[in-house]
């Protein structure tokens, strides 16, 4: 009580001293001044020397502040998973901090299944309360590239083939970390569709490929979610390298989508200083490495936009216009963050944390097939569950290049899988298989001793013996984060699961009609053994929670509700960058090249058809369609209907459909809108998808499902004008539960 006296007294007392101090602040020092008029406070009082010294690193993941002004230096910090640990000044290896490690979320591969945007801003927000506890100003992720070909050793970080869905999830994620005074770094801008040559591939792709299939998820980052910053990728574009880009930052980032924020390079992805000065790059990050291993030691003052900038300004070769702009556009990050006065506190490992990735990693798993409803197991007859393969021990939190990362805990699929079923039945394992006993990244190590001196045929027979035995066998494998798996800096080098895998599978399908498969992938795999397994889940990297969640699905605690954000194909031949396209590259000039410097074109030659769209256009039966997910329930979708059925430009146009639970549980189902173009005067995808909606159903309910579009869903963009067009014509709507599961066409026409 009379502390609370003192207290009011004191700031009766001060307030209005206060006021009047904040009034004598400078104006850049002042948080009651607009961001733009402290920017150019700020800016008038810097030195040349000084605001050079802000536009690139001064160390591997921080730039300079001010420091004769207090202008706070920048941290960042990986991305897009979890924050990555500490490390040294100049070294990527640990610092040795013990109060680095994070909550693991899932891959963005399992949030872009879960079709829901509240997981989105769900999975945003809590990790961005982490970069916040951890003083991180910008967050390096997510990433939106879209998936090309299923042998990219980074789908994992990206939000699958459609770039609607990518939009769609890609906004919320971006307000979650954003209400934190963290940003956001959206990345790899743009093309980086592939690992393999990552620094030296020169894109070449028509316009609507570009402005239809890989550009609209990084502007809606910009216009929607309005990122503070985007990251340059790696690869060239038109020959000039992506973070010094005349066409793609100053053309269609800044003049077209008009970008306020600030153009970070990737580490390592700056080649060229006149080009970093005239083509829109601001903070220049890991020259001198590949972004993961070489580098010169400390050479942050001869980076292109140190010491070389300031000699080209010197001599009069450039004047100070765009180094203003880009001291501009650093300092307004930097109000917008380390020093935004009202941003929260953020918080660290919370259990909150570890239940959202529990949460958005259950909504994210896709159940694929379920033949005789195998899943989700019972525990009231189950007796014995043999659990196989190397993925369900695997610690998958370490590895896969800058995305990995020192976790606080990760729970694995075996462990999730003993503590949920705990006496209800005994749980056996066996090896089946080895793939990559090995487990560090930069110093963090996994702990874990998975080394094996058995001979291939000897787990396959332990295995095979152990599950002849069980009531269920739950076979988990898939890929690892290991090179030319799902890693960072490789690319896969087919569709096959490795290390024998489909022989162990395919010999466990011989002895237990029970058989369970769980693929751990940011990948599509090929799976011939698919007619031989009843059910397959799709289970990607799951992060901190991953066995808890992985079990809550097998048992049925929770109901799958994840869809396909990418197509499985049956072969490589049938993916359209493999087919008709270019990969990895030009083959006479990947011939010809003697040196790793060597640029190689790569032509989209498959144009806008990639994913379902070229699968659709050909009619290419799939291994498991985009869009597809089954549940424990059933779902019954009726007629659906449009509310007019002629619509002008400027008009709106609304879908209904109703869907009902026909099963006896409580489930969710993803609806899908796809619009198809029946003529137009270019070439247009079958049908594209336009809207989605997650409805939660319990048992025996049903509910309306709307949709409304505008012209932005019916158009496409024309390559001669430059512009987004609308034809008039007709058009249908495609109401499904998948790609290929179509479940009612409203034909309508644009007037
Ligand atoms: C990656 C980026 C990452 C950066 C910093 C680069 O190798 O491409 O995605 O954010 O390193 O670790």
């Amino acid at each position: 009580m009379k502390l609370k006296k003192i207290m009011l007294g004191m700031s009766l007392m001060t307030l209005p001293l206060l006021a009047q101090e904040t009034q004598k602040k400078p104006v850049y020092l002042n948080p009651t001044k607009p961001i733009e008029e402290r920017v150019e406070d700020a800016l008038q009082r810097m030195t040349l020397e000084e605001k050079i010294g802000v536009i690139h690193a001064q160390s591997k993941f921080s730039s300079a502040g001010v420091p004769r002004l207090g202008i706070p230096e920048l941290w960042m910090t990986d991305g897009p998973h979890g924050i990555r640990p500490e490390v040294l000044w100049d070294e990527w290896e640990q610092a040795g901090w013990t109060n680095d490690s994070c909550i693991a979320f899932p891959a963005l591969t399992c949030l872009a299944a879960t079709w829901n945007e509240d997981m989105s801003l769900l999975y945003g927000k809590s990790i961005g309360e982490e970069a916040r506890y951890r003083e991180k100003d910008v967050l390096l992720g997510p990433g939106v590239n879209i998936y090309r070909t299923p042998l990219n050793g980074r789908n994992f970080e990206y939000m699958g083939e459609d770039p609607f869905l990518a939009a769609r999830m890609v906004v919320p994620y971006i307000k979650g970390v954003q209400a934190n005074g963290v940003a956001t770094c959206v990345k790899h801008y743009a093309l980086n569709n592939q690992e393999f040559n990552r620094h030296t591939s020169n894109v070449i792709l028509d316009d609507r490929a570009l402005h239809e299939i890989y550009l609209p998820a990084f502007k809606a980052a910009v216009q929607e979610g309005k990122t503070w910053t985007i990251m340059g990728a790696y690869n060239l574009y038109k020959g000039e390298h992506a973070c010094h880009n005349q066409y793609l930052i100053n053309d269609i980032l800044r003049r077209d989508w008009g970008f306020d924020g600030a153009v970070v390079s990737d580490w390592g992805g700056t080649h060229d200083t006149r080009q970093a000065i005239t083509n829109g790059l601001d903070l220049e990050f890991g020259s001198w490495t590949d972004g993961l291993t070489m580098g010169a030691t400390n050479a942050y003052d001869n980076y292109y936009l140190a010491s070389p900038y300031l000699k080209l300004i010197q001599s009069g070769e450039f004047g100070t216009k765009e180094l203003d702009n880009k001291v501009r556009r650093v300092l307004r990050l930097g109000f917008r963050t380390a020093m935004n006065n009202e941003k929260p506190l953020g918080s660290l490992n919370s259990p909150e944390h570890g239940a959202a990735g529990k949460k958005i990693s259950e909504e994210g798993i896709v159940l694929l097939q379920n033949k005789n409803n195998v899943l989700p197991i019972d525990l009231s007859k189950a007796k014995k569950i043999a659990v196989i393969g190397e993925n369900a021990l695997k610690m998958m939190t370490v590895g896969g290049g800058s995305s990995s990362l020192k976790v606080k805990y990760e729970i694995s699929p075996f462990d999730g899988l003993k503590t949920r079923i705990g006496s209800q039945a005994q749980v056996v394992y066996a090896r089946g298989y080895v793939g990559d006993p090995s487990g560090s990244y930069n110093g963090v190590i996994s702990g874990q001793d998975l080394t094996e001196t058995r001979s291939f045929d000897e787990l396959l027979a332990e295995a095979v013996e152990v599950a002849k035995t069980a009531d269920y066998v739950v076979f988990i494998g898939g890929l690892n984060k290991s090179k030319h798996q799902d890693c960072e800096d490789s690319d896969r080098l087919g569709l096959e699961l490795p290390y024998q895998q489909d022989k162990v599978i395919s010999e466990l399908a011989k002895v237990n009609k029970n058989l369970i498969v769980v693929n751990i992938s940011g990948n599509a795999v090929a799976m011939p053994w698919v007619n031989e397994v009843p059910a397959i889940v799709q289970g990607w990297y799951l992060g901190s929670e991953a066995g808890n969640a992985l079990a809550s699905i097998l048992v049925g605690d929770a109901n799958p509700s994840g869809k396909l954000p990418f197509t499985f194909p049956v072969k490589l031949d049938d993916v359209a960058a493999h087919r008709l396209g270019e990969y990895p590259g030009n083959k006479e000039e990947l011939a010809r090249s003697t040196s790793k410097k060597d640029t190689i074109n790569v032509s989209y030659n498959e144009g806008l058809f990639v994913g379902y769209r070229f699968t659709d256009k050909n009619k290419i039966k799939t291994l498991f369609p985009f869009g597809h997910g089954l549940s424990y329930t059933s779902f019954a979708y009726d007629k659906p209907v449009a509310d007019k059925n002629t619509m002008s430009v400027n008009d709106k146009i609304t879908f209904t459909v109703k869907v009902k639970n026909t099963g006896n549980r409580t489930g969710k189902e993803v609806v899908q809108l796809y619009i198809s173009d029946k003529k137009s005067s270019l070439p247009r995808p079958i049908k594209e998808l336009k809207g989605f909606a997650k409805v939660e159903l319990a048992a025996g309910e049903e509910k309306e499902v709307s949709f409304t579009i505008a012209k932005e869903a019916l158009s496409f963009y024309n390559d001669k004008t430059a512009e987004w067009v609308a034809e008039p014509g007709k058009f249908e709507a495609v109401i499904a539960a998948s790609a290929t599961d179509i479940k009612g066409v409203v034909p309508f026409e644009l007037k």
